[in-house]
């Protein structure tokens, strides 16, 4: 490996390669998270982030969000609230369930986590944060980890102090979305803030936000001396990303997917998903990693617009059919109706239900 980049750990949980993928809710659920292990060059995987009341409220869709591979692990359960006595109760059951790690949610923006006082809300509240982290720490004997933003407001970036309040109560992992939780997902992430956790903790510390491309990743890890990166919304356009940064740590000719494996990758998601779930929301599932992953293609826009026009199973298949062949073949796609040039923005965890 590259001497920048090595695995690291997680008390005895060896991260490696320590590229993670990045928490997003309504993408990173199993099935996805198996794609991307396949794909490969991922040392790290994190649920959706679970409601703790819908959780210990026996919500089936926070139950369903626990759920996970067993050739996924290393893997984390991320959950979010403000009730010190639901954040345990939460804990306690991801140990049980089998996760290897727990993380907190310390960043979602959306009004309705933040109101309960959780998510990027536990930022401007580090007593409750205190409470909540050694609540959780007396009752669970796996790893505590968080995910936390720069800050709540522009003017009130705080990532520093409390990635030390988090390593004072027993984190054994900081992660940073170098955002603030006013900036949303706007302008760029500040990874000088990773420079500075790393500098003050003694705990392992990982960047996110923005990565790309292989150079990116490997000028993140440079720049900050962080140990490991999470990358969100990069391995959605770009599914092997993992696998092709961990190739050029280890000085492998980079992976680079043929036509036929993008379609493979495709099928390969929507049989996932429709083992998993009923037919409408592995449909929408399908349309939102399409929308990513075929940015940049060859008559890729017009491709998404037959897809957002397809409500069957059938339709879906015979699109991916028709498009593949054709641009396999070097020949135009012709599609149905006007392309969409750009792919719906990501919901982020504005869709988040807090029940
Ligand atoms: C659709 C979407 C959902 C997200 N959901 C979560 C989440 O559940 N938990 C979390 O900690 N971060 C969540 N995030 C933030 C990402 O994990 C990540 O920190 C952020 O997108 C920046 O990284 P990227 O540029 O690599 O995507 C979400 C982001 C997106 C785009």
């Amino acid at each position: 490996m590259t001497p920048e980049i090595k695995p690291f750990k997680i008390r005895d949980i060896e991260i490696s390669p320590p590229l993670i993928l990045s928490p997003m809710a309504g993408v990173t659920d199993v099935s996805f998270r198996r794609l991307l292990k396949r794909c490969g060059g991922v040392g790290l995987t994190v649920s959706e982030f679970i409601s703790v009341e819908g959780l210990t409220r026996n919500n089936p869709k926070s139950k369903r969000q626990m759920r996970f591979y067993t050739d996924e692990r290393p893997f984390a359960a991320q959950i979010f609230g403000g009730q010190p006595e639901r954040m345990r109760m939460a804990a306690e059951m991801a140990e049980e369930v089998g996760a290897d790690i727990l993380d907190i949610n310390c960043g979602c923006p959306a009004p309705k986590v933040v109101k309960h006082g959780g998510g990027s809300g536990l930022l401007r509240d580090h007593e409750r944060l205190e409470t909540i982290l050694k609540e959780i720490k007396k009752a669970i004997t796996i790893p505590l980890t968080i995910k936390i933003r720069a800050g709540f407001y522009d003017h009130t970036i705080n990532a520093v102090e409390t990635a030390k309040l988090a390593e004072a109560c027993g984190v054994e992992h900081i992660a940073l979305h170098g955002r603030t939780k006013e900036q949303g997902y706007r302008g760029l992430a500040n990874w000088d803030l990773v420079k500075q956790i790393k500098e003050t903790v003694s705990v392992p510390v990982s960047g996110s936000g923005d990565i790309t491309t292989i150079d990116q990743a490997f000028a993140r890890f440079r720049e900050t001396g962080c140990d490991g990166v999470l990358i969100g919304r990069g391995g959605m356009a770009n599914p092997w990303i993992f696998r092709q940064i961990e190739d050029t740590m280890h000085g492998r000719e980079v992976f680079q997917p043929t036509l036929a494996d993008k379609r493979a990758l495709l099928l390969e998601y929507f049989d996932m998903l429709r083992e998993d779930m009923p037919i409408t929301p592995a449909i929408n599932r399908m349309k939102q990693l399409a929308g990513q992953f075929t940015r940049g293609l060859v008559g890729g826009a017009l491709f998404r617009t037959s897809l957002y026009h397809s409500h069957s199973v059938d339709e879906i298949l015979n699109r991916i059919e028709e498009y593949f062949t054709a641009i396999e073949a070097g020949l135009p796609y012709v599609g149905e109706g006007a392309p969409i040039e750009e792919a719906p923005e990501l919901d982020s965890c504005e869709a988040a239900t807090v029940s």
